[in-house]
Formats: structure tokens, sequence, C-alpha cells
């Protein structure tokens, strides 16, 4: 009989991050260092002609990278979208790559690089149990990342996440050699989200920051046999910790006036600031059930469309997908860690002094659902177009995402997921 070991170490990683309104100007000198001679510049066609690109190509060229546009890349990105991107890349002969987007963008442009670097089958790199999970061969070319929303924190994840069509199900590729080497995080490129993108992007951050704080302790979690299979997803430590926390701090003061003033130059670099430490956290504790169940919320959309999303097709952005779920799933985590769940509502702004272990769970919901009405968020899964008919389908599509669902600090089997959807159709 073999005895299971607990974890006894984390690894704590990270891209380098420039940051700063106007920085990405310097990403010519930044790519020049690596020693690339051509770089592909991915971003999604809304973005082709917007300042952020410009100052892009024009910075890499002024330093003599021959600098080759892709603006093809689909928002909420799929395996079909990847493989685009990547037959692209293994065309050009690329030494380097340059991400300009949204969390779709930077997700896309490390596929690209991944596939374009060591070809093999699409599932071969794929989480399992959809794919085969297997580890990245070795060191990936430059991919430097400049986001243009503040949420996904994808400048310093190795994650990529598309929509496996065929299953109606979001997965993604999870490893640490995908991690850009660098994210410049600059501002001036986010000036013109739209108020939803911006609020779907920056409550994607508030789940990030309280997800890997709430996230099962590493040492709770099974060791792996050898080093080389240590996930990237953690859970819980002390590191990442200060990281969400203060990502947590940022957003409760930050996101409303981010939303509602796009021309307010503080709050948006606090917000950008606040998804890259959220990032961090995220990218080395993990993230747990919103995130799990946002995977086929996502995949299984039938008409909603939400506004500033310039896309041609019904879509629940990422965002969306996690916070909708997020107060059912907090409610119902609490319990058994009321502490953890206390310390987010406080950091969250809420008076927690009299709290008492069993008042966390509805103390952190409540702040989300307020966070969720000021931003313009739909009222639970029946706003977007499901009903309880869905649920079935839904708890199918989260049992796969193995990856993310086992950090959660509770276990939720499929009766307790089915209860979590059920109580995510309405909240107010
Ligand atoms: N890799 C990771 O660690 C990670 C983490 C979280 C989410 N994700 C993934 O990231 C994707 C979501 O990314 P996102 O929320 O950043 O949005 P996005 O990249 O999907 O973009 C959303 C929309 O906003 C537009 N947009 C982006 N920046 C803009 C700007 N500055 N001005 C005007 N319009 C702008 C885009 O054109 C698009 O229409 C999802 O696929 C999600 O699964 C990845």
């Amino acid at each position: 009989m073999t005895t299971m070991t607990f974890e006894h170490g984390f690894t704590m990683d990270a891209s380098s991050i420039k940051f700063g309104a106007g920085m990405t100007r310097e990403v010519g000198y930044d790519m020049a260092r690596y020693g690339v001679k051509r770089v592909l510049v991915l971003t999604d066609p809304h973005l082709a002609d917007s300042p952020p690109v410009r100052v892009t190509l024009d910075a890499l060229r002024a330093h003599s990278i021959d600098a080759v546009l892709y603006s093809e890349v689909r928002v909420e990105p799929s395996d079909l979208s990847f493989k685009d991107a990547i037959r692209v890349a293994a065309e050009g002969a690329f030494d380097g790559y340059v991400a300009v987007g949204g969390g779709s963008v930077m997700d896309t442009a490390k596929a690209a690089n991944l596939y374009a670097t060591y070809p093999n089958d699409f599932l071969a790199y794929v989480n399992a149990p959809i794919g085969r999970a297997e580890p990245v061969p070795g060191v990936l070319k430059p991919l430097i990342a400049i986001p243009t929303t503040a949420g996904t924190g994808s400048e310093t994840t190795g994650v990529a996440i598309f929509d496996f069509l065929e299953m109606h199900v979001k997965t993604g590729i999870a490893h640490r050699a995908l991690r850009p080497v660098m994210g410049i995080v600059d501002p001036d490129n986010t000036r013109s989200m739209p108020p939803m993108v911006a609020a779907c992007s920056g409550l994607d951050v508030l789940s990030h920051a309280i997800e890997s704080l709430t996230a099962l302790p590493y040492h709770r979690r099974p060791a792996a046999d050898d080093p080389g299979k240590r996930p990237a997803y953690q859970g819980a430590n002390p590191i990442s910790d200060i990281w969400a926390s203060k990502a947590l701090e940022l957003v409760s003061q930050n996101i409303v006036r981010a939303v509602q003033e796009p021309n307010n130059d503080e709050a948006r670099a606090n917000m950008m600031l606040a998804a890259t430490y959220a990032g961090i956290g995220f990218g080395n504790a993990g993230v747990h059930l919103p995130h799990g169940m946002s995977y086929p919320v996502s995949g299984m959309v039938r008409s909603f469309r939400p506004e500033g999303y310039a896309v041609d097709r019904p879509i629940i952005p990422h965002g969306m997908s996690v916070i909708l779920n997020a107060p059912a799933v907090f409610r119902f985590t609490a319990l058994v860690d009321p502490a953890r769940h206390l310390d987010c509502a406080r950091l969250l702004g809420v008076d927690t002094r009299d709290a008492r272990p069993e008042d966390a769970g509805e103390l952190l919901a409540a702040a989300l659902i307020q966070m969720m009405k000021a931003t313009g968020m739909p009222n639970g899964l029946k706003d977007v177009g499901f009903t309880e008919a869905d649920v079935d389908r839904l708890v199918e599509g989260t049992l796969p995402q193995h990856r993310v669902t086992k950090l959660s600090p509770r276990p939720a089997g499929s009766e307790e997921l089915r209860q979590l959807f059920l109580d995510a159709m309405t909240y107010w």
C-alpha cells in the first residue's frame, strides 16, 4: 500500500514587469536585448489599428526589428483560432513574439510560440483529461506581452485558455515555460476600453485574487512525484497571499471609478497594477471553483451579447462568466475557512470587526454582489440565458476542469456543483 505524501514546497515565478504610462515605446529596446531580429506581433481585429499596436510596430522597427502584424486573434479564442495563429507563426520563422491586447491575444501568442517552437499534435500540451498535458520540452522564444485590458494578468502567467469547440467547454495549456519573458504594463493602453470590458476584466482580477487567497494551501495538495510535474497552480502560499491581498485592496478602491470614468488615469493605473499583482498571485497559487465553473458557462453561450465587445457572435465574456459564480461559491467555501473569507471581505472594505465565523460567506458574497451591481453585471446565470434545465450540462462541463476545481478548499463533486449552479441563477 502506498501512502500519499503532501507537498512541502512551492515555487513563485513571474515575468519581468515594466510598468508606467508610455512604456510601450520601449518594446523595441526590450526586444533587441534578446537579440531578436524578426517578430510576430499579435492582436485582435478591433485593436489592429489602435495606438498600442501602432506604437509597438514603430518601436520595434526603430530598433531594426522586422515586425509582422497578425491581427486575426479571436476574442475568447478557440482551438481553431489558436491553430490559425500557430500556422502563421510556424510558417514565418520568427525568433520573438509580441502580444498587444487582452487575455485573448496574450494567450494566443503563447500557443503560437509553443507549437511553432516545439511542433506537436494539438492535444499534446492541452490540460488533461481533455488533452495529454505533456510538459513543454524546453525554453520558448521570447514573448513580450503588452496588455490592453486591466484583467487577466496573462502577462505574468504560464497559462493559455481557449474554447474547445467540439466539447463546448473552455480548457487550456498550463506550463511555466509559456510565461512571457516580460510584461509591459502601460496604463495608456487601457484608456479606450469600453465600460463593459473594463467591468468584466476588472471583476476577473477580483476573482483571481479571492480565489488564490482561498485556494487549498499548497501543503495540503498531494506531492508531485517529480519536480518537473509540480503543477503551475500549486495552491495558496504565503508569497502569493501578499500579491493577492494587495490586488484586492486596489480593486475595491478603484474598479467602480475605472469603469465609470475612463479618463480617470489614477483609477486605470491602479487597476492595471491590481491585474498584474493578482496575476502573479494566481499564476502560482491557482484559481478554483468560480473559474472551473465559468468554462462551461462561456462555452454553452446561446444568444447573450454584451455591449462593448466587438464580436459578431454571442459571447459571455470571461470575467462575467467567472463573477456570476463567485458569490455562490464563496458562500459555500467560507464554511471550511471562515477566517480567510473574512480577510477577503475586510480587504474589500467590509467592517468585519464584530463578524462571527458563520457570517463570513454572506459578508463576502454581499460585497461582491454590491460590486457586480455597481459595474453593470447581469443578475446571475438566468440573466445570461441559463435555466435550471441547463444545470446537468453545466456540471458535466465543470467536472473535467480538475486542474482548478481540485484547488477548491471544500471539495465539490456533482451534487455540490449542481447546487452551486442553482444558487448562482439569481442574486438580487
Ligand atoms: N492566461 C491567463 O492567465 C488568463 C487569465 C484569465 C483569463 N484569460 C483569458 O483571457 C480572455 C479574456 O481576456 P480579456 O478579459 O483581457 O479580454 P479580451 O482580450 O477577450 O478582449 C475583450 C474585448 O475588449 C476589446 N479590447 C481590449 N482592449 C481594449 C482597449 N484598450 N480598447 C478598446 N477595446 C479593447 C477587444 O478587442 C475585445 O473586443 C479569455 O479568453 C480568458 O479565458 C486568461
